[in-house]
């Protein structure tokens, strides 16, 4: 099969792959553009680098890929940043044939090379914080990124074509285009991804940011997505991702099984468009997850509607709450809304899955059956206080 390997910049190709009919990640995240594996080949001089490589599946496209690029048995090092399967599986095949060739990863990372994909301990070679490999012509240098979302992670950075190679970090998962100016939307796909995998890490990812701050980064060329050749353009949303800061919006998340719960949350909704506040609106009969995520990026309250199921919360809305709690949004205000058959219990249950969080829950609404116009103006009431609150902050 001929093959795509472009050359990205002097001396640096492209030698990862597109999953394009991907749909979902760690069986929790949907792809609904499918995703990249973007593993890069460094040709220095005196010396021949493999940055990352790609998710099971794709070794002998990449061994085909490397192959017409450059004799693998010769291989001096393959750089692993970052050691989750996606990008790390392949590493294997590749070390098999370049026998010669060296694991250069962190300390953590070592040991998950070990354990998840039998390196053996001389072959692993361990860089710290600004740590340089010389390639002849081409100088790798590394950057402790850890948590980004593992504990191993890393950047590498190619000092002469002003590169950095930062793995998982300010990816994207979507299969369209090679460079980010051809992404229309990149940076909603960006923000999804975030919110799916890096907001938990927001301070780790602030961290990060100022490490790299006075570094001239002509190209980002993360492992998933398209490749920054306008690296600011990602960069300014990071800056605000990971500081969390948030816009005068809401995030309002439901299930509903006769339609009550769903009417006090469109009241709601109703409500607060009214008072100028921006909103996002979800029933979890049909969301999808990863736009979930990406709005509560910025979203500065949620709104979580749920009826009672058997004395608890409706199971939708349980994984909902749960996800908000592991995702580790900067919501900072939220109301709670329920209607029940014959016995309440969602509203309690949803207070407790809350508590871990920072957000202040303004009011809950629990009422039996269908809303009256007594609750809908106490919904208003309500919905008023929130966008105050919103606006104030
Ligand atoms: Fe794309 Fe954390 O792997």
């Amino acid at each position: 099969m001929n093959y795509y390997t472009p050359e990205i910049s002097d001396s640096i190709f492209w030698v990862g792959s597109k999953d394009w009919n991907r749909r979902m990640f760690d069986a929790l995240i949907p792809l609904p553009d499918g995703t990249s594996y973007n593993s890069y080949l460094v040709k220095g001089s005196r010396g021949s680098a493999l940055i990352d490589s790609v998710n099971p599946g794709f070794e002998d496209e990449l061994i085909d890929k490397l192959g017409s690029l450059t004799d693998i048995k010769a291989l001096d090092f393959v750089i692993m940043n970052h050691a989750e399967p996606d990008h790390a599986t392949a590493i294997k095949a590749v070390m098999d044939i370049s026998t010669d060739a060296k694991l250069v990863t962190t300390q953590k990372g070592a040991k998950m090379a070990q354990v998840f994909y039998k390196i053996p301990e001389q072959r692993l070679v361990i860089v710290k914080d600004g740590d340089t490999l010389e390639l002849g012509d081409r100088t790798l240098r590394f950057i402790e990124a850890p948590w980004l979302h593992w504990p191993e992670t890393m950047f590498t950075y190619v000092q002469e074509n002003r590169i950095l190679f930062s793995c998982d970090y300010f990816g994207a998962h979507t299969a369209a285009g090679f460079y980010d100016d051809e992404v229309e939307d990149l940076i909603s796909v960006a923000k999804r991804y975030f919110g799916e995998i890096m907001m938990p890490f927001k301070a780790k990812g602030a961290q990060a940011l100022e490490k790299i701050k006075d570094m001239d980064i002509a190209i980002i060329a993360p492992s998933h997505g398209p490749i920054y050749r306008n690296p600011e353009r990602i960069l300014g949303m990071y800056y605000i991702w990971t500081a969390g800061k948030t816009q005068e919006k809401a995030i309002l998340v439901y299930a509903s099984m006769w339609g009550a719960t769903e009417a006090m949350v469109k009241s709601m909704a109703e409500t607060l468009m009214a008072e100028g506040i921006q909103i996002s609106y979800f029933n979890l009969l049909n969301a999808d997850i990863g736009d979930i995520a990406r709005e509560l990026v910025d979203s500065r309250a949620i709104v979580l509607g749920t009826p009672t199921v058997l004395g608890e919360m409706h199971p939708l809305a349980v994984y909902a709450a749960h996800l908000v709690k592991i995702l580790k949004p900067p919501l900072r205000y939220g109301v709670a809304l329920s209607s029940y058959g014959w016995g309440g219990g969602a509203i309690r249950q949803l207070s407790e899955m809350l508590k871990p969080t920072k957000i202040e829950v303004l009011g809950a609404i629990e009422i039996n059956g269908p809303a009256s116009d007594e609750d809908f103006n106490n919904i208003e009431l309500l919905g008023k206080q929130l966008a105050a609150r919103i606006k104030s902050s």
